[in-house]
């Protein structure tokens, strides 16, 4: 009985879905003006914040998910993972005003020097930006004085964004591995 009920709700959730997708147009593909979006003018945009990466104490903001069995006996920490949600801030000092979020992934990736494979969201919160993101996929060697990541995308705001991302360490506490890194990141969007 209970399976004759399942097999009843799995069709009926199956009918619902072709009867919604048969409501949609046919059409795969076709070109349209860059006005039909809205888009007008392509504009340049620096931006400018402090990413604080916190690994130690009762509220990390930057958590270890993952690693290999020689992570531990590797001197560039080759093969682990990071998940962060790093707090961007108008100023250097945690106290500044938070203007969004770095969410995602960095992982150790190099066996040779201390450089991170990027792979993250900047979700910002502030004024105009507010709810709009950036994506970042590059390598960042974190002992260079100046590590430079692709802006591959963008949302809202930040559609169609192409750039790049310049980082600086601000300030670094070896013995917890906490870190602030100023960011100026420059991009093209509309
Ligand atoms: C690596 O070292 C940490 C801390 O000493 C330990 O908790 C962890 O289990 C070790 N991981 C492996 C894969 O050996
Ligand atoms: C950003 O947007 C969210 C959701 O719309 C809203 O709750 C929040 O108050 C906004 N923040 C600012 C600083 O405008």
């Amino acid at each position: 009985m209970a399976l004759c009920i399942t097999k009843l709700i799995i069709f009926s959730l199956l009918c619902t879905s072709a009867i919604l997708f048969t409501a949609n147009s046919h059409t795969f593909s076709r070109s349209l003006l860059p006005e039909e979006l809205g888009l007008r003018k392509e504009k340049l945009s620096h931006l400018h914040f402090y990413f604080h990466d916190i690994v130690s104490g009762r509220n990390p903001t930057a958590v270890r998910v993952a690693e290999a069995q020689m992570t531990n006996t590797s001197t560039t920490l080759f093969g682990a993972v990071v998940m962060i949600d790093d707090p961007l801030t108008e100023g250097p000092e945690m106290s500044s005003k938070e203007v969004g979020r770095a969410q995602g992934i960095y992982a150790l990736a190099s066996q040779h020097d201390v450089g991170l494979l990027m792979v993250q969201n900047y979700v910002f919160t502030e004024g105009k930006y507010n709810g709009s993101t950036l994506s970042v996929l590059g390598r960042n060697a974190v002992f260079s004085e100046v590590r430079e990541m692709p802006i591959v995308g963008g949302s809202r705001l930040f559609r169609f964004a192409r750039g790049y991302a310049q980082a600086r360490t601000h300030w670094l506490d070896l013995q917890t591995g906490d870190a602030v890194v100023e960011y100026n990141v420059y991009v093209f969007h509309y």
